[in-house]
């Protein structure tokens, strides 16, 4: 129970889904997580879950300010920042001809632009404290496509590569951070429930997201979380810049 000992993690999302189950994984490792969400409600509940140190700050990715304020919250309190997770993210569906420009935009705002700036902001604590490891939330639709998911894909897609410039640089520059992006499929979480509930035929649709992956499963929380403690923990010391897909076999298709 210390693969991640005496880390500090600031994790976005972090108030549901994936990013509260490595919330609960990272605390389980012995790090201390900083909930980062714009869901007071549900963030304020997982860091009572977890107790303290762990704590929550009301982030929106989006905001340029907030990302500043929370990790400088975070440097403050605890002296250093070693993870940062983002995992915060919304799906907008929609195929290329349906999509509005302001949907468009909405959905580049949250996944693409949150991440760059968790990243940048990152960056700029990490490299003073000696390194650190940025893991960054994309999708299997971030390495094909979707045709329902037309800005859920481009988003996600550059998710993809804004990690692998990122470690590009931290490496050039001698910072000793890593940044690696993760790729899953479908995983039972709100963001799929959320498409299932609002489907004529529920049980079809889940049953189709199920028969997706070649396991003929959804994917646990827990099958993504393992994979970022991975990615977090100095076991992945030589992994940098690289996409690491779980997805019970979809992408090898
Ligand atoms: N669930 C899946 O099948 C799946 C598959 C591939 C990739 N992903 C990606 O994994 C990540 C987590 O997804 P999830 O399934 O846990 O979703 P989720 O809906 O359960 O959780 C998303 C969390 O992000 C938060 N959030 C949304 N917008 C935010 C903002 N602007 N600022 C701060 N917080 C914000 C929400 O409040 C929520 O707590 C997302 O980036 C998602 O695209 C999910």
């Amino acid at each position: 129970m210390t693969r991640v000992a005496g880390k500090i993690a600031i994790i976005t999302g972090a108030a549901s889904g994936i990013g509260r189950g490595c919330a609960r994984t990272l605390a389980r490792e012995g790090a201390t997580v900083v909930i980062a969400d714009r869901d007071a409600e549900g963030g304020a509940k997982v860091a009572a879950e977890l107790g303290a140190p762990h704590r929550f700050e009301l982030l929106d990715v989006t905001d340029e300010a907030a990302w500043a304020r929370v990790v400088e919250a975070t440097v403050t309190a605890f002296g250093r920042l070693d993870i940062l997770v983002n995992s915060a993210g919304i799906a907008v569906w929609g195929d290329v001809e349906s999509l509005t420009l302001a949907q468009w935009r909405h959905q580049h705002a949250v996944n693409s632009d949150g991440t760059f700036l968790g990243c940048r902001a990152a960056l700029g604590a990490m490299k003073k404290t000696g390194g650190g490891s940025i893991i960054n939330l994309s999708s299997v639709a971030g390495l094909i496509g979707v045709p329902d998911a037309a800005a859920y894909c481009s988003s996600k897609g550059a998710v993809r590569l804004l990690t692998k410039s990122v470690a590009l640089h931290a490496a050039r520059a001698g910072y000793n951070v890593r940044c690696n992006s993760v790729h899953p499929s479908f995983i039972d979480t709100p963001m799929v429930s959320a498409v299932v509930n609002a489907a004529p035929d529920q049980a079809k649709t889940r049953a189709a997201f199920e028969r997706a992956a070649p396991l003929r499963r959804l994917g646990e929380v827990d099958d993504v979380a393992n994979l970022v403690l991975y990615l977090a923990s100095d076991e992945s010391k030589f992994v940098t810049g690289t996409e690491l897909v779980v997805d019970g076999g979809l992408t090898a298709m």
